[in-house]
């Protein structure tokens, strides 16, 4: 055990645990931030992922001790006015809901570094964040109608982080 230090959603935490924990389980288990997804554990769906210094990252795969000193965001730590939220509802995406987190949070990082993306940047860039409802045409849609807004400052929430 030994402490790891880490800013989290503009918050400094410091969790008391084995540095080789993955995050995921840092973030549900000590921090009870449950809006990240536990799916596979493996690295492969995509319903865990967050921003590490604002780059989308598994976070079931990542230890704990890689985001010491560093910026984690979570769902829970995106901009409340960051588009993709309203777009969300307004395409009516989410079915189950499970993978929603993971998408909306790969999402943003793709905006932040394209905020004009094609379809098909959308696609190459969510190609790893598995729907097991199939609700991918529409969050293409949600993407797009995001991008579409064009009011959203990229990275403002890694910048309150
Ligand atoms: S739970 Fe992390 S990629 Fe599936
Ligand atoms: S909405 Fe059910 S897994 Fe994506």
């Amino acid at each position: 055990m030994s402490s790891v230090e880490f800013q989290l959603n503009g918050q400094p935490v410091a969790i008391e645990a084995d540095p080789s924990m993955p995050l995921l389980w840092a973030l549900r288990e000590n921090l009870r931030m449950t809006g990240t997804k536990f799916g596979c554990g493996m690295g492969l769906c995509g319903a865990c992922t967050v921003h590490v210094d604002g780059v989308a990252t598994r976070s079931c795969t990542l230890p704990l001790q890689g985001v010491a000193g560093r910026s984690v965001t979570t769902i829970e730590g995106l901009d409340p006015e960051h588009p993709l939220f309203a777009a969300w509802v307004e395409h009516k995406v989410p079915q189950c809901g499970y993978c929603q987190s993971g998408q909306v949070m790969a999402a943003a990082a793709l905006l932040a570094e394209n905020p004009s993306p094609d379809r098909q940047q959308v696609r190459n860039a969510l190609s790893g964040n598995l729907c097991r409802c199939g609700t991918y045409n529409r969050i293409q849609n949600a993407v797009l109608g995001a991008a579409e807004v064009g009011h959203w400052e990229p990275g403002a929430e890694e910048e309150q982080a």
